[in-house]
């Protein structure tokens, strides 16, 4: 999006390290005397922690079309209240999760038609598309043995079959190739301070 400030969104599936990697690189954004603004979707404003209690808690069935709906809401009124005014203050806006996560779960993994779900995000946030996004790539087996490990309860998405995961995974990967101007695609694998190493170098030409 053209505007004074940068935004650098990451992706990849349950489980494959964002958090980690986005505290580590706020860390060093920080030192480097950069306001940083973190956030993610759903969830990033009032309004998408509302949308996030019902799109990963409600216990009875959410149409797949509402479901996309919701995380398109929730995109709206964060780009239009949150990202938006960050970047035209200069901010550097890192974000967990944007609409490469809708392609993905809701077109691959729900099995929505890819570019409709892409043009509803975009609608819903008159076009804006970050400058650079990070895919954390990972094979679902291994994230999942993550999350067993951590012990926490899985939400809606997190307890899908291994299939959903998989086509959540081919998808973003078809993502990252189709664009490759705006993605780096990283092994989330690797030891965390190998893969921070790797982002903070492709960040690092932008700044
Ligand atoms: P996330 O906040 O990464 O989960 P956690 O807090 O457990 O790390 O994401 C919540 C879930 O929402 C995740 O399973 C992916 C899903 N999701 C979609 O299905 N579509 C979307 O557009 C977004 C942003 C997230």
């Amino acid at each position: 999006m053209t505007a004074a400030g940068l935004w650098i969104t990451l992706e990849g599936g349950d489980g494959s390290g964002k958090t980690t990697q986005s505290a580590l690189l706020t860390e060093w954004l920080t030192e480097r005397g950069r306001t940083v603004v973190r956030t993610r979707e759903p969830g990033g404003t009032e309004v998408g922690v509302l949308i996030r209690d019902i799109v990963l808690h409600h216990r009875g069935e959410v149409a797949p079309r509402a479901e996309a709906l919701l995380y398109a809401a929730d995109r709206a009124q964060h780009v239009a209240t949150l990202v938006r005014p960050a970047l035209e203050r200069g901010d550097i806006v890192l974000q967990d999760r944007y609409l490469d996560s809708s392609v993905a779960y809701q077109g691959a993994g729900r099995v929505l038609d890819a570019d409709e779900v892409r043009g509803l995000s975009m609608w819903a946030t008159e076009d804006a598309l970050p400058d650079l996004t990070i895919l954390l790539d990972l094979d679902p087996a291994l994230a999942r043995a993550r999350l067993d490990a951590a012990d926490k309860p899985f939400d809606r998405l997190e307890a899908e079959a291994a299939s959903f995961h998989e086509r959540v995974r081919e998808a973003f990967l078809g993502l990252a190739a189709a664009e490759p101007g705006r993605f780096v695609v990283v092994d989330a694998s690797r030891a965390p301070e190998d893969i921070a190493a790797v982002i903070r170098d492709r960040v690092a030409a932008l700044l």
